[in-house]
């Protein structure tokens, strides 16, 4: 079944919104490196990392159906924050902007009535139902952790001790390791 029109635009946008995605995270990930929470910048890697995946999902997605892949450029990121609070914030401002892209997504898949590319919408938006809430979470410990140095290097350690689906760990230049 040839992939609709639109619906071949849409998904091609998509993968940059994906793109850009990954870009806002290793912004902020950089971001981090400059402050002493290393363990924000492994979790913001990682992040962008997971959207490349994402963006790479989408890409074979079009690939499988014969459709053609339209690259875009891919915008500059907000490169600055005012703090981790900030950061979590705008984080989370960015995931509820994907949910809302994928949900149009969908509701386009319908009216074609596109169910395989449905299904691999319904993937990614359970997928953004989990990263709302792990932002989420993380916002809640960090108001109740406020300004306290103490309470922040944990969650600090708690957020590079996360597990890496897609992007894997910051590779370590130092150690010159494989
Ligand atoms: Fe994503
Ligand atoms: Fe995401």
């Amino acid at each position: 079944m040839t992939l609709n029109p639109k619906l071949t635009k849409l998904l091609n946008e998509q993968i940059n919104n994906e793109m850009s995605s990954s870009y806002v995270y290793l912004a902020m990930a950089a971001w981090f490196e400059r402050t002493p929470y290393a363990g924000f910048a492994q979790w913001m890697f990682a992040q962008s990392g997971e959207e490349t995946m994402h963006a790479l999902k989408f890409y074979q997605y079009l690939v499988d159906r014969d459709a053609k892949v339209e690259l875009q450029p891919i915008e500059k990121p907000k490169m600055d924050y005012k703090s981790v609070m900030d950061a979590f914030q705008y984080s989370l401002k960015q995931e509820e902007k994907v949910t809302q892209q994928i949900n149009d997504l969908y509701e386009v898949a319908e009216q074609v009535k596109d169910h395989a590319s449905k299904n691999l919408l319904l993937w990614f938006l359970n997928e953004q139902m989990e990263e709302e809430k792990t932002v989420r979470d993380m916002l809640d410990r960090l108001k109740l952790a406020g300004d306290d140095a103490a309470s922040l290097l944990v969650l600090d350690r708690e957020a590079g001790s996360r597990k890496s689906t897609g992007g894997g760990s910051r590779p370590n230049m130092v150690g010159g390791g494989a």
